[in-house]
């Protein structure tokens, strides 16, 4: 597995990734036009790829002049449960450090349990819960890691 940074020309392959990682919250979804959004409003993208086919991302607000928000991770289905996110957020947790960011941080939906139950395991603290939070008004729950 090799992870890399992922440009404009990966948005459709990282797309494809978003409609298949059986994310809980499907009305939150991602797909090829919002990860171009992302690539446009200067996220920074990463890839996992195995044997050449994008099988994970993750997408890193940097702009908070502390902090990098985690605004998206995501793995396909059949290749999670092998250290893939871990590894994803590992890069983030680099490039956090080489920004010289003090603080990884990320919103997650209250249906998403599995996801809590990930961040949880690698060492994120539950720090809040945040009303209204979506667009939709549904709240969110929000995790954080100190950068070392
Ligand atoms: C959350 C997600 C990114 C995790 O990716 P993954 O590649 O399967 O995770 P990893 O294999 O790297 O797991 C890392 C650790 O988290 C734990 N973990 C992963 N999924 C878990 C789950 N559902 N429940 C409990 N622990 C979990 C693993 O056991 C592992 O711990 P270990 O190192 O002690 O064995 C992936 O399941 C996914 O894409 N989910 C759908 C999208 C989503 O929910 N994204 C987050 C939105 S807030």
């Amino acid at each position: 597995m090799n992870i890399r940074e992922a440009g404009h020309a990966d948005a459709l392959a990282i797309g494809r990734i978003a409609g298949k990682s059986g994310y809980a919250v499907p009305e939150l979804e991602h797909d090829e036009e919002s990860i171009r959004k992302m690539l446009h409003d200067s996220m920074l993208v990463f890839l996992a790829e195995e044997n050449g086919e994008a099988v994970g991302y993750i997408a890193l607000d940097p702009k908070a002049p502390e902090k990098i928000e985690v605004h998206s991770i995501e793995v396909k289905k059949e290749h999670q449960g092998k250290g893939i996110g871990a590894a994803l957020l590992d890069v983030a947790m680099a490039k956090a450090l080489e920004l010289g960011k003090k603080e990884l941080v990320l919103f997650c939906h209250p249906r998403s349990k599995e996801a809590m139950a990930f961040y949880t395991t690698l060492g994120f603290e539950r720090k809040g819960f945040v009303p209204g939070h979506y667009s939709s008004g549904e709240p969110a729950i929000l995790f954080s890691k100190g950068i070392n």
